[in-house]
């Protein structure tokens, strides 16, 4: 029998022990990650199913998590929108062209996902087909309004003052891009339900730059837009960064699993968003920079937080690229060891 430890504790069913996956666990602390980096640039690793495949299996076999997520990245949807997209070394994702107006936005299409983006299709078939129920597979995209924060941008920052500036000016606009991000989301999401992804991961890196009344006028519909297309055949799981202030709106949310930054302790997540929700985190990355021994007592206070109900051992952001794959290991090995559940009542869902 396969591992389904991750999928029962997205439902909130009873599990013998936690699962315990790492945000961005397929990449840069693995060497053999940066081996096949040196002769392939981010985007022929994403658009070249085999070396997906083979980059998707590595943290599986290497550092031994329950849950394997597809390796591909939360902007290539918007390429295939006809956004053009680089990966500047040092500066991140660059669009050259940022989409500041309902004018630059009517140019995006509407693209065919299974021609656009089947490379990503094919990939979650071939890495179901190799991990044959060793542990479930995970698709993901980002949230419209994560994906309009770099696309309006043009790139990461720290304020992302256009994209801010155009939700002040004009919300009506703004709302009907992230309606058109939506719809294309919805396609992409099915496509890789479709293809054998078994969870989804919705990631809002920067929902948390809006403040409850603008989050709820401008980002809000076009997530709910997602989370009713995408509907409940496979667990979904929504995660943000920096939220603390939003959490009694994210209660309302219909999915199965909130994923928060390490800011917001578990226990208090769960006195106000209620017990309708398996929990994911949270461990600080920079926790991992440490040695096995703090990591382990780290690990150890995190499942304490999290033991009132359904929990996904994971980190609150992703693993960074300086983590040594012994850390990966020892936060891996002490979500096993203390993850034991004896009891399964904490379980019942309501
Ligand atoms: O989790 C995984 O291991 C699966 C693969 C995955 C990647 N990106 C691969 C990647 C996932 C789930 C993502 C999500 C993603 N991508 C997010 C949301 C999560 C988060 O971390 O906030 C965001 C905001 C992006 C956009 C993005 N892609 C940025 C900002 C960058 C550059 C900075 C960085 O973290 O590297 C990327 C590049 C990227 N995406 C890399 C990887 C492995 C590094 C590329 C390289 O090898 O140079």
């Amino acid at each position: 029998m396969g591992n389904d430890l991750f999928l029962r504790a997205c439902r909130g069913r009873p599990v013998e022990r936690l699962p315990v996956w790492m945000m961005r666990q397929a990449g840069r602390y693995l060497p053999e990650y940066r081996a096949l980096r040196r002769r392939h640039d981010f985007l022929t690793l994403c658009k070249t199913p085999s070396l997906a495949a083979e980059v998707t299996l590595q943290p599986v076999e290497l550092v031994g998590v329950d849950a394997a997520i597809i390796f591909a990245d939360i902007l290539l949807p918007l390429e295939a929108m006809g956004a053009e997209l680089r990966f500047v070394k040092g500066d991140g994702p660059v669009f050259p062209q940022p989409v500041r107006s309902s004018e630059d936005a009517g140019r995006l299409r509407r693209p065919d996902v299974e021609s656009s983006l089947g490379y990503v299709f094919e990939a979650l078939r071939l890495v179901r087909r190799e991990l044959a129920g060793r542990v479930p597979l995970i698709g993901f995209a980002g949230t419209p309004w994560t994906l309009a924060a770099y696309l309006v941008e043009g790139r990461g920052s720290k304020h992302f003052p256009h994209l801010l500036a155009w939700s002040h000016r004009d919300a009506a606009g703004l709302r009907a891009l992230l309606a058109r991000l939506a719809e294309v989301t919805v396609d992409y999401l099915r496509g890789q339900i479709d293809a054998g992804a078994q969870a989804i991961q919705l990631f809002d890196t920067w929902g948390g730059l809006l403040d409850p009344q603008r989050f709820r006028d401008v980002a809000l519909p076009s997530l709910l837009a997602v989370i009713d297309g995408v509907g409940g055949a496979v667990p979904l799981i929504y995660y943000s960064n920096g939220t603390a202030h939003l959490l009694e709106t994210l209660a309302e949310l219909p999915v199965d699993v909130l994923s928060v930054d390490w800011r917001l302790p578990l226990d208090r997540v769960r006195r106000i968003t209620g017990r309708r929700f398996a929990l994911q985190g949270n461990l600080d990355p920079t926790a991992l920079l440490t040695t096995p021994e703090r990591i382990d007592a780290a690990v150890r206070r995190l499942i304490a937080d999290g033991a009132g109900g359904p929990h996904v051992v994971n980190l609150g952001h992703g693993i960074l690229p300086s983590t040594p794959v012994a850390n990966a290991r020892a936060f891996v090995a002490a979500a096993k060891a203390h993850g034991r559940r004896v009891e399964s009542s904490v379980h019942a869902r309501s």
